[in-house]
């Protein structure tokens, strides 16, 4: 599917955020293995999410989703089942990793497979500290990829040193270590985001977090519980920055997730002069939540890196078309992590960036980008990754002439409801 847009008008009114994919995913998978119900509102329809869900139902688990509204009948730390030939995430590095920590430690072997993107991702970084674990976990095609093959084990804890910033190996190793002979722990060379190690503790998981590492003691009793997720600020992101860019512009953003792990982009609008104001501070599912109001404006440049990294990773790309946007000087740097997402966002936003007329490089480990010049529209490829078409999609609202969006559906992965939401807002 090819969309196409326009220029716009000021954007009004009010939008509210879907569920967290992060925290969606989570429900799913930790309330499978818990004892009894989980019961998940305002659970992300989007496709990822229910690649998580189909899993799971391959591996025994009645999981019942109407409404928004879905119900896991967990059977406990021990209740998976062999699945059904092989395992399918789709587009989900997140099912993966994260499932891969799980079926390390089971008494089955089973495959996983994914899309055309999930199978140029970078496994290496999970099947390592799993190995050293005594997990048997082999990249079929032995390119460090999937689809891999995973041979169920008794596994030992470890202390594992994550050279990278990723809650998705963090999580996979303390996940692994549930099923392991004594406490795994983790340390990061920053902090990712800790919605494992805060929703696996409400669960009744002995985990702890200290700092840059995190522990967890296996064989926990897990029960099921009442979980109403967040709205997820990544997909928030793009009216956030679409309000602060279009002339004229007011949006109440409501039910936003706040974790400050997450909450990079902002703490960086505000340092670019934004006008942003938060109401309603309260907790959703564990986690906070605000709604927030959104004001356009001039804005200025600014310089991303160390630790901020990990709390906006999926927001720098709409971040680099705020920075289009902005006067002066952004510079993004300690981002290479963009290079191994559902596409090497670096090289793409730079070459869309581009092609609509922004005064933008890429370095070796992020990008320099110099606003405030006019954007034209163009015809952009999202290399099938949903946060490059959003991303897009809000830079035409600034932009002269006609936007083509190629494969705009791939926004189904994240955010089903996108275009919609943005359309009631013009
Ligand atoms: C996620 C972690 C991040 C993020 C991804 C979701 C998670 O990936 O980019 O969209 O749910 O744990 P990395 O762990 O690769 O940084």
């Amino acid at each position: 599917m090819e969309l196409t847009f326009q220029k716009t008008a000021s954007l009004k009114g009010a939008v509210t955020i879907p569920g967290d994919k992060s925290i969606s995913h989570r429900s799913v998978m930790f309330g499978s293995l818990a004892k009894g119900d989980t019961r998940i509102t305002n659970f992300l329809q989007g496709a990822d999410c229910l690649s998580t869900i189909a899993c799971f139902r391959n591996m025994g688990i009645d999981i019942e989703n109407e409404n928004d509204s879905v119900v896991v009948h967990g059977k406990g730390l021990h209740g998976l089942s062999k699945p059904e030939g092989i395992l399918d995430v789709g587009n989900s590095g997140t099912t993966m990793r994260l499932m891969s920590g799980i079926l390390a430690g089971q008494d089955f072997s089973c495959e996983l497979i994914g899309d055309a993107s999930i199978q140029k991702r970078p496994m290496g970084r999970i099947m390592k500290p799993l190995t050293e674990m005594g997990a048997d976990i082999i990249s079929i095609r032995n390119n460090g990829c999937a689809p891999l093959a995973i041979h169920g084990q008794q596994l030992k804890g470890i202390h594992y040193h994550s050279p990278v910033a990723s809650a998705q190996v963090k999580s996979c190793v303390l996940l692994a270590g549930l099923y392991a002979d004594g406490i795994t722990s983790v340390t990061e060379p920053a902090l990712s985001r800790n919605h494992t190690e805060l929703m696996l503790s409400s669960f009744g998981a002995d985990i702890k977090s200290e700092g840059l590492t995190a522990s967890v003691h296996p064989d926990p009793m897990l029960i099921g519980q009442d979980i109403t997720v967040p709205g997820d600020i990544s997909s928030a992101a793009y009216f956030i920055v679409a309000a602060l860019m279009v002339p004229g512009s007011e949006l109440y953003i409501r039910n936003v997730g706040i974790n400050p792990t997450r909450d990079g982009i902002l703490r960086v609008c505000k340092a670019m002069g934004a006008d942003i104001r938060m109401e309603n501070v309260r907790t959703a599912g564990g986690e906070p939540v605000a709604d927030l109001i959104v004001s356009s404006g001039s804005l200025h440049g600014t310089v991303i890196e160390g630790d901020i990294i990990p709390t906006l990773i999926d927001e720098i790309p709409v971040i680099a078309v705020l920075a289009a946007y902005a006067d002066g000087e952004t510079i993004i740097r300690n981002a290479e992590e963009l290079k191994v997402k559902e596409s090497n966002r670096l090289n793409i936003m730079v070459e869309n960036l581009s092609a609509m007329g922004a005064d933008i490089e890429g370095t070796s480990d992020g990008m320099i980008i110099r606003g405030g010049k006019p954007l034209h529209g163009v015809t952009v490829e999202t290399h099938m990754d949903h946060r490059i078409a959003m991303s897009f999609v809000i830079a035409s609202l600034i932009a002269e002439g006609t936007t083509t969006i190629r494969d705009a559906d791939i926004v189904n992965v994240s955010y089903p409801n996108f275009y919609q939401d943005l359309e009631r807002l013009k």
